[in-house]
């Protein structure tokens, strides 16, 4: 949820050290037996969400420790540290020679006899870290957007199978789907509760988010990787990094069927100076499905503007409106009207609670085909807005464009002070599809 995202440690701590999950016993004998033994954590990329889910992993089992930690910033490894241990204690085992630093920390901390990997860095580094872990045996949870371009997504599928294939869990950062009001409405919605599901609009419309100033020992590399957000390369842009949780809640609506073709548009009116790289800040964009229904998907980033960021469902009997800002969760349907009155729940710690107690029952979660698809479909979003071109999914699956360097390659690019100056903000109708 990001209307409290990158201000974990005030508002995750307290709530995270009273929320210790307690596990039932029986297990199989498959994985790790209850609480017998330590399970190590790895958090890869330590900003405010990796922080935060490295404090959730460390309340879901009584018997987790944090072993090792890895980042391209000191400055950000040694402020979570000191959070995490502030709030954990001795569960935060981290020494010295287990915190990596650099490109190449992920390997070294998937290396480091971990169990388990938190992967929370810009989204572009994901498909190569999620690779590395799957194919080292890790158990895994993965922030969501999974990658920034569909050759990422096509390797995050192939990651994903492959975690099944080894009965690794693999978790995704998609936390609506671990929010128990959410759960139990499209639960409803997915068995008929509305008919069937023929229009969802969705909104992600919010004002602006942190800008980090340029500092004198910054190179160019390094400033654009402190502001990752605004440089389509490295986030995906906005429709990818942020509004893509409720372009997931579409599609979990149509039953995380994938549509057909897309259309839309979207641009910079308002965010334009260079400090916000080439990202746009707004998008609209009309995704259509094979049985005619269609869903809208509205989001925009600019201050002073009206919020939103809701799904609104119609189906042939009915309608159900979820609301992530007033929390609201209501059906209306053939004259009778049902709204969530339970608890609200903390989804992001649920997320780890779900993920820690399938590793010690050997029954694992693998979220990555429907992360995959969902990561793909803001993807398309952003295809069909910067080029004005209707695209299908297969088309956007297929494509092999990508936008950023290797990872070794800004490695290099940030060791030797050597700038990406990535592409210009997308026109439509001169931008190409490809
Ligand atoms: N599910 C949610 O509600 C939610 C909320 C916020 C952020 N997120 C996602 O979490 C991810 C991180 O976002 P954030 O807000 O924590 O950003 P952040 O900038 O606070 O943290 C990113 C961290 O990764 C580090 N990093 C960058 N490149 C790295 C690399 N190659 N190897 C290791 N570390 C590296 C950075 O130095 C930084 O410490 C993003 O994908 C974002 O979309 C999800």
């Amino acid at each position: 949820m990001e209307q409290s995202r990158r201000k974990f440690i005030k508002t995750t701590g307290a709530a995270a050290l009273g929320s210790s999950f307690v596990f039932n016993i029986g297990l199989s004998q498959k994985g790790f037996a209850a609480n017998a033994d330590t399970l190590k954590v790895g958090l890869v990329g330590c900003g405010g969400r990796g922080s935060g889910a490295a404090s959730q992993a460390l309340s879901a089992d009584s018997n987790v420790v944090l072993t090792a930690m890895a980042d391209i910033f000191p400055d950000r490894m040694q402020s979570s540290l000191e959070n995490l241990k502030s709030i954990h204690n001795d569960k935060v085992q981290v020494d010295p020679e287990h915190q990596f630093i650099g490109f190449d920390a992920y390997k070294k901390l998937i290396d480091s006899g971990v169990d388990v990997v938190l992967l929370a860095t810009p989204p572009v580094f994901r498909p190569d870290h999620l690779e590395y872990a799957i194919e080292k045996g890790k158990h895994v949870f993965c922030e969501k957007p999974m990658a920034v371009d569909a050759p990422g997504v096509r390797k995050i599928l192939a990651s994903a199978e492959e975690a099944k294939k080894k009965s690794l869990s693999l978790v995704s950062g998609f936390c609506w789907r671990y929010h128990e009001p959410k759960r139990e409405t499209f639960n409803r919605v997915l068995d008929g509760g509305i008919g069937d599901v023929m229009s969802v609009y969705n909104t992600y419309n919010t004002g602006e988010l942190w800008f980090k100033d340029r500092q004198p020992e910054w190179n160019e590399m390094q400033y654009k990787l402190r502001n990752w957000l605004y440089y389509n390369w490295l986030s995906g842009d906005h429709i990818m990094e942020q509004a893509v949780h409720s372009i997931d809640m579409m599609s979990w609506a149509f039953g995380d069927k994938l549509p057909v073709k897309a259309t839309g548009t979207g641009g910079r009116q308002k965010r334009t100076d260079e400090k916000y790289g080439n990202v746009y800040d707004h998008f609209a964009i009309v995704y259509e499905y094979e049985n005619g229904g269609k869903g809208f998907h509205f989001s925009r980033q600019q201050k002073d503007t009206t919020r939103s960021y809701a799904v609104d469902m119609i189906g042939t009997k009915g309608q159900c409106l979820v609301d992530c800002i007033k929390r609201k969760h209501e059906i209306n349907a053939g004259g009778e009207k049902w709204r969530y009155r339970g608890d609200d729940y903390d989804m992001y710690q649920t997320e780890h609670n779900e993920l820690f107690a399938s590793i010690r029952s050997g029954k694992p979660i693998n979220d990555g085909e429907w992360m995959s698809n969902s990561t793909m479909l803001a993807l398309m979003g952003r295809m069909v807005a910067y080029t004005g071109q209707e695209v299908t999914f297969e088309e956007a699956l297929n494509s092999n464009e990508v936008l950023s360097p290797s990872n070794e390659a800004i490695a290099t690019a940030f060791e030797m002070g050597f700038d990406w100056p990535g592409n210009n903000p997308a026109i439509p109708g001169e931008t190409k599809f490809f």
